[in-house]
């Protein structure tokens, strides 16, 4: 079986975005890939949070994405810091990473721009700490989106010269995974592009947003006065709410929508209450198991403890091994 590595950022709740976007196609890989997810509270460090939001963070990532379905008895779900064997691997990598090509990376350089008073080693070296999160379990497969690929490129070269200069095929090269070739993408409410955190609050509708909390944002959405003509091409913030419609309406409710539109007789009120209705069904399985999970403590200290046992299982013996091949030997 082959391994798949993805980390999950500890920012903010997960948006139907990153659900449709992304983890249902984790919960898709769990049966046929030997899966690690985990919870990147190490790279958070880099802005500083406080051990309170720290901690609430970590929290909600873990039950949110067990209440989406990443079963802890198939993926193995961990959180970064109970790894340390990570921080060591990031040690030795970094060691054969160099100052201008960390500088280079697009990543760094965006932060660089965005916070001019806090770059910090951490933010510089955050490609070789990722590259450790993925060579630790000497992956192959990783599971993100475009803005990623080049962190996994820095990740093949750091693997390779690490092989190169201990003359040891080693780590195995890492590549992105689309699990499924029909990845979807979900525009926001804003009508601009698609959903996300970082575009402001209306734009996003979270998994564990209350039915109310989903109607008022639907019904804010961008749209206009109407088509002028039979059949008229659709603008982006109108397609964009048959887009979201595809995800979650049923095939019957959309033609009718869309017959409405091509006819001149849409009224967006009733499409947008539509859409809410339905974006209420289909997150309601997981807006009650996120409440559940969040009130079970004893659960979730289960499944941490679980997950950080079984990767330190996989991230214990490659730090022996490279250990033994970088010559850290037993006397
Ligand atoms: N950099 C990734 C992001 O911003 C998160 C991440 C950290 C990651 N380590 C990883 C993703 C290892 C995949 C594999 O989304």
């Amino acid at each position: 079986m082959e391994t798949v590595v993805s980390g999950i950022r500890s920012t903010g709740n997960l948006h139907l975005g990153n659900y449709y976007g992304a983890i249902q196609n984790f919960v898709k890989m769990q049966h046929e890939y030997n899966c690690y997810f985990f919870i990147a509270d190490l790279h958070s460090l880099t802005t500083h949070p406080t051990p309170d939001n720290l901690h609430s963070n970590v929290k909600s990532v873990l039950v949110e994405y067990l209440a989406a379905g990443i079963d802890p008895d198939k993926a193995t779900i961990y959180v970064q810091s109970d790894v340390p064997e990570v921080t060591e691997l990031y040690l030795y990598l970094n060691m054969n990473a160099y100052m201008g090509e960390l500088e280079r990376s697009t990543s760094f350089k965006d932060k660089v721009r965005a916070h001019p008073d806090n770059v910090n080693a951490g933010l510089l070296t955050y490609p070789v700490l990722m590259a450790a999160d993925i060579l630790i379990h000497r992956a192959t497969k990783v599971p993100v989106g475009k803005d990623q690929e080049q962190h996994l490129e820095m990740a093949r070269t750091f693997g390779n010269r690490f092989n190169r200069l201990y003359k040891h095929e080693y780590f195995p090269e890492p590549y992105a995974f689309n699990f499924s070739s029909n990845l979807v993408k979900i525009p926001g409410l804003d009508g601009k592009g698609k959903m996300g955190k970082s575009e402001g609050e209306g734009n996003a509708i979270y998994l564990s947003d209350s039915p109310e909390a989903i109607r008022k944002k639907v019904m804010r959405a961008v749209t206009d006065s109407g088509p002028t003509v039979e059949n008229q091409e659709k603008p982006d913030y109108i397609q964009n709410l048959f887009d979201l419609m595809k995800v979650v309406s049923t095939p019957d409710t959309i033609a009718h929508f869309d017959n409405l539109y091509n006819t001149m007789q849409v009224r967006y009120g009733d499409l947008k209450k539509q859409l809410a209705e339905d974006m209420i069904v289909a997150t309601a399985p997981i807006r009650e198991r996120i409440n559940d999970i969040a009130n079970n403590a004893d659960y979730l200290r289960k499944v941490a403890h679980q997950g950080a046992e079984k990767a330190r299982e996989s991230a214990s013996k490659t730090i022996r091994e490279v250990r033994e091949i970088i010559g850290f030997r037993e006397f």
